[in-house]
């Protein structure tokens, strides 16, 4: 027999025990009660991970860093370098850096111990209102709310708030507050998250297997699917930047760091001008034979798109240049360079 009062959160509560998805960094509701718990290491990663990046993008990412550096001490001690370029590909390059530095701090001023509350957590490198609450609830089980994307549109839609986001997000994360659980505070975040992305999704939710279809205002009155409102996007524009490909004969590639401050702070690219809304001419590196490809590589920021230009060349073994330095055929790993620098590299080597 069991006394407790049903409320909204006992209903996801239930819903999560049933459902919820399987994650290299997640102990499962069956584990409740158990004794097992999160290891914070594990929490923190992954939530710095899934900052604006999909589930299923960061799965991997997560189980290859963790693998290598199994431990904050060890983290902590990785070379800038190594950690920027297993990094490459997931994007928000600032976050590499920031889940560096914080392992620093957590390794040599905190003895490897993460805090476990809100405010604390909030003055490390990288951990905003949103990670806070996430690493707290999860790793720690208080009671701490969390408000992401996934969060917002359950809560909109079944509070029935009209006023757009971002406007509406403190009355949104007050009323995700007043739903919280007496207890199973991890759970119970990662429930809510698990219902926003796989039920209450953006455009087609599947309200006829919600475990909150009863009590859901929007459902109601058959406009979930139109909530939450957002303010329209403004356009973004187009910046265009030439880069230069120089392969030597040897095979070794021209790469340069890119300065630790802006965009892909810290990582390897191909060496380039500035990228700027007009057009305009690059200086090369050096002199050499620059074969003017007929593609472009394009890749979309978050506020702005870019349409890079490729020159490339063959080059002697004894060339000299002042930027970047040459990285040997076997050391270089495309996959330690950032998308759009990716890209380049597919292009240039599409070319004979
Ligand atoms: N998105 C961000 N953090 C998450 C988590 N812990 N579980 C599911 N989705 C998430």
């Amino acid at each position: 027999m069991c006394d407790e009062t049903v409320t909204e959160a006992s209903v996801l509560l239930d819903w999560y025990d049933r459902n919820a998805r399987t994650m290299p960094w997640r102990i499962g509701p069956e584990c409740h009660g158990s004794g097992i718990c999160p290891d914070p290491y594990h929490v923190w990663m992954s939530e710095i991970m899934l900052q604006q990046t999909t589930v299923a993008a960061v799965r991997d990412y997560f189980v290859k860093f963790i693998d290598r550096w199994p431990t904050v001490f060890d983290l902590a001690k990785a070379k800038d370098e190594d950690v920027m370029a297993a990094w490459a590909g997931l994007g928000y390059y600032a976050r590499a850096r920031n889940l560096l530095k914080c392992a620093r701090v957590v390794a040599t001023d905190l003895g490897g111990i993460f805090p476990s509350d809100e405010a604390s957590l909030q003055n490390l490198p990288g951990i905003g209102p949103y990670t806070s609450a996430a690493i707290a609830s999860i790793a720690f089980n208080q009671p701490a709310t969390v408000l992401d994307g996934n969060v917002e549109r359950v809560m909109a839609r079944y509070h029935l708030v009209k006023e757009s986001l971002p406007g509406s997000k403190e009355k949104l994360r007050q009323l995700a507050t007043t739903m919280l659980p007496a207890k199973r505070f991890g759970d119970y975040s990662q429930g809510i998250m698990d219902l926003g992305a796989t039920i209450c999704t953006p455009r087609s939710p599947s309200c006829g297997i919600c475990p909150w279809a009863e009590g859901c205002k929007a459902r109601d009155l058959g406009i979930a699917a139109d909530l939450p409102n957002k303010l329209k996007k403004v356009k973004i524009p187009t910046r265009y930047g030439t880069c230069f490909v120089a392969v030597r004969q040897d095979g070794a590639v021209l790469l340069e760091r890119r300065p630790d401050k802006g965009l892909l702070g810290g990582m390897l690219g191909w060496p380039g001008n500035d990228w700027s809304t007009d057009k305009q001419e690059a200086t090369p590196p050096f002199e050499a034979n620059w074969q003017v490809l007929p593609a472009e590589a394009r890749h979309t920021f978050t506020h702005f798109h870019l349409k890079l230009h490729i020159h490339k060349a063959i080059v002697v073994n004894d060339i000299t240049q002042d930027v970047g330095a040459f990285i040997d055929v076997e050391t270089f790993d495309v996959n330690d360079l950032p998308t759009i620098m990716r890209k380049v590299w597919k292009l240039a080597i599409s070319v004979a």
